[in-house]
C-alpha cells in the first residue's frame, strides 16, 4: 500500500458544473485578493500597511515555517517573537507584556494545523492597544472555531490554498475591517504555462495513483522525463513548496486553472473525510504514539495528523519504507528564533511528524498506517 502525502485532483473536477457546492469562507469574502502562493499575500499586505516606510514592529511567533516570516521581513517590518509552548498555543502572559511594552504595531497569529489559537482573549487584546491583528491561515483553511471561520477574528488573514485543496497553485488575502485600496491597484501577472501545467499533472498523477499505483509510478516516470525536457528548453518556471522568498516572483497571480477548479469543488465533503480520518486515526493510535491533547473541535479542519518522535528523520525513514509518506514537520525556524529562550519552538521542530489525513486517504489506508506505527511503537 502507498499513502501520499498529498492529495490529488480528479479529472472528473473539470467537468462538474460550477457552482454546485458552495463556497466557504476566504473563497466567498467580500474584497478578497487571490496571489499565486500565501507568502506574496504576506508581503503586498505588510507593504500597503506602510510597515517598511514607517519601521513598524510586528510581534510573531517563534515557531514558524520561515517562509512567512521572509516575507514579512522583505516588505521591511520590524520583528519581535513571542513564544509558543509545547501545547502549539502562544504563551498570553508573555504576549499581553510585549503588547503592552513595545506597543507593535501588529501581532501576527499562526493557526497550526487548523486548531484555533485562543482569539478571544488575542482580539481582546489587541483591541486594548489598538492593534492590528494579522491571522496566518496556512494550514488552516476550511477550520473554525464557536462556529466561525479561522480568519476572521483579525484585521486581516492570508489563506494557503493548495496546502488542502487540489489546486496547482494559490494564496488568499482577506480584508476584515478595512479596504486598503493600495491593494486593489496592484498588478498581478498571470503565472507562466510551464509552471501551472506541471504542478496540475502531477496532481493528477497523484488521483491516478491513488487509484493504481503501478500506474501513477509509470505516469510520474514520464513526468519527470518530460519535466526534463522542459527544462532544457528554458520555459518559465516558479519553484513549489520551497523554502525560500524570491522577489521575482512576487508579482504573480493565481492561475486561471486553480480558479476554476475552486469553483467546482466539494468543500464540505473534504472537511467531513479530514475530520474522520482523523477521529479514526486517533482513536486507533491512542496509547501507542505521543498526540497533541487538542480536541477537535466542531468545525475544525485538520491539516496533517501531528505526532511526537525522538528522532524524525528516522521516523519518516522507517514509515516511508512501508509506504507511508510520513513528513518532517517545520525542521528550523529564522536563525534570529534559535537557541536560549526559544527552546520549545526547537522541540516542536526537532520533534513533530506529519500524518496524511487528506481527503484521499480511505479508512484502509489509516487503518494500515496505525497497525504500523503500532507495531513500531518502540522505535518512533
Ligand atoms: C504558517 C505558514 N504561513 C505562510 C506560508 C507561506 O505559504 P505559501 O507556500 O503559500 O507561500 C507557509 C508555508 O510556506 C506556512 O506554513
Amino acid at each position: 500500500m502507498y499513502i501520499s502525502n498529498e492529495h490529488g485532483l480528479s479529472p472528473a473536477t473539470f467537468i462538474q458544473s460550477p457552482g454546485a457546492h458552495p463556497l466557504p469562507f476566504p473563497l466567498n469574502a467580500p474584497g478578497r485578493l487571490y496571489f499565486y502562493r500565501a507568502r506574496n499575500a504576506i508581503y503586498h499586505l505588510f507593504r500597503a500597511l506602510g510597515f517598511g516606510a514607517r519601521g513598524d514592529l510586528v510581534l510573531v511567533p517563534d515557531y514558524h515555517n520561515t517562509n512567512e516570516v521572509l516575507a514579512i521581513r522583505a516588505a521591511g517590518a520590524r520583528i519581535h517573537f513571542y513564544r509558543i509552548g509545547r501545547n502549539l498555543e502562544p504563551d498570553l502572559e508573555q504576549l499581553t507584556k510585549l503588547v503592552r511594552t513595545l506597543t507593535p504595531r501588529a501581532v501576527y497569529v499562526i493557526h497550526y494545523f487548523g486548531w484555533a489559537q485562543p482569539m478571544k482573549d488575542i482580539v481582546e487584546l489587541c483591541r486594548e492597544r489598538d492593534t492590528l491583528l494579522i491571522e496566518d491561515c496556512a494550514l488552516a483553511l476550511l477550520s473554525e472555531t464557536a462556529g466561525r471561520p479561522l480568519g476572521t477574528f483579525g484585521d486581516f488573514a492570508t489563506f494557503c490554498l493548495y496546502k488542502t485543496l487540489p489546486v496547482p497553485n494559490g494564496g488568499v488575502l482577506t480584508r476584515n475591517t478595512s479596504e486598503l485600496p493600495e491593494l486593489d491597484r496592484l498588478r498581478l501577472r498571470p503565472p507562466g504555462a510551464r509552471t501551472v501545467g506541471g504542478r496540475t499533472l502531477e496532481l493528477l498523477l497523484e488521483w491516478l495513483r491513488t487509484r493504481s499505483e503501478p500506474a501513477g509510478q509509470a505516469a510520474f516516470a514520464v513526468k519527470r522525463g518530460l519535466g526534463g525536457a522542459l527544462r532544457r528548453l528554458r520555459l518559465d518556471g516558479i519553484p513549489f513548496g520551497d523554502i525560500g522568498f524570491d522577489l521575482a516572483n512576487l508579482d504573480v497571480r493565481m492561475s486561471r486553472v486553480s480558479m476554476e477548479v475552486l469553483k467546482r469543488l466539494d468543500y464540505a465533503a473534504i472537511r467531513r473525510q479530514r475530520r474522520a480520518n482523523f477521529l479514526l486515526l486517533r482513536e486507533l493510535l491512542q496509547g501507542y504514539a505521543t498526540m497533541f491533547p487538542r480536541e477537535l473541535e466542531d468545525g475544525m479542519c485538520p491539516y496533517v495528523f501531528p505526532i511526537l518522535v525522538r528522532d524524525k528523520q528516522a521516523a519518516v525513514r522507517k514509515l516511508s519504507a512501508r509506504g507511508i509518506a510520513a513528513q518532517e514537520f517545520w525542521n528550523f525556524g529564522v536563525p534570529e528564533a534559535r537557541g536560549a529562550g526559544f527552546e520549545d519552538a526547537q522541540f516542536l521542530h526537532d520533534h513533530i511528524l506529519e500524518l496524511p489525513l487528506h481527503q484521499d486517504v480511505t479508512s484502509d489506508q489509516v487503518e494500515y498506517m496505525a497497525s504500523h506505527i503500532r507495531s513500531l511503537e518502540r522505535e518512533l
